[in-house]
């Protein structure tokens, strides 16, 4: 099963649908955690409640309960099938949803 990851988010990601393109400037700019989590596509790979995301690609964020600082880590470097986000999001956008992300899994 783990071998299979990477060639499935690889097919997702040729699919288009794994990594949308987010507007990172400008009134169009997502800026809370939940918005970011829904435009940047990480429901199509994670399972988070509080998103209403069931994806079975990557971890269960609820179940993995990372911490800002590794949900910033992971956005930033990506590996392991994880896509980087570092052009995509910006640092600002990187810190809000790690932020989110790490307070609703943990269920705080
Ligand atoms: C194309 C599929 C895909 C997308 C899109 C994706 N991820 Fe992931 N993610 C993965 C995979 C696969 C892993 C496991 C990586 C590993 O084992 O190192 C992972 C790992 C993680 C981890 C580490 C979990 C842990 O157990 O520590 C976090 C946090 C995370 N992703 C958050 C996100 C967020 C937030 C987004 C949206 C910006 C996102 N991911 C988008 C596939 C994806």
């Amino acid at each position: 099963m783990r071998k299979l990851i990477p060639t499935m988010a690889a097919a997702l990601m040729l699919a288009g649908c794994g990594t949308p393109k987010v507007a990172t400037h400008g009134p169009r700019a997502p800026r809370t955690g939940h918005a970011i989590f829904s435009a940047a596509g990480c429901a199509s790979c994670h399972t988070l409640g509080a998103a209403g995301a069931s994806g079975d690609v990557g971890p269960n964020l609820d179940q993995a309960k990372p911490s800002a600082a590794q949900v910033a880590a992971k956005l930033r470097s990506g590996g392991g099938g994880m896509p980087s986000f570092s052009g995509r999001l910006s640092p600002s956008q990187i810190n809000t949803l790690a932020h989110w992300v790490a307070s609703v899994a943990s269920g705080k």
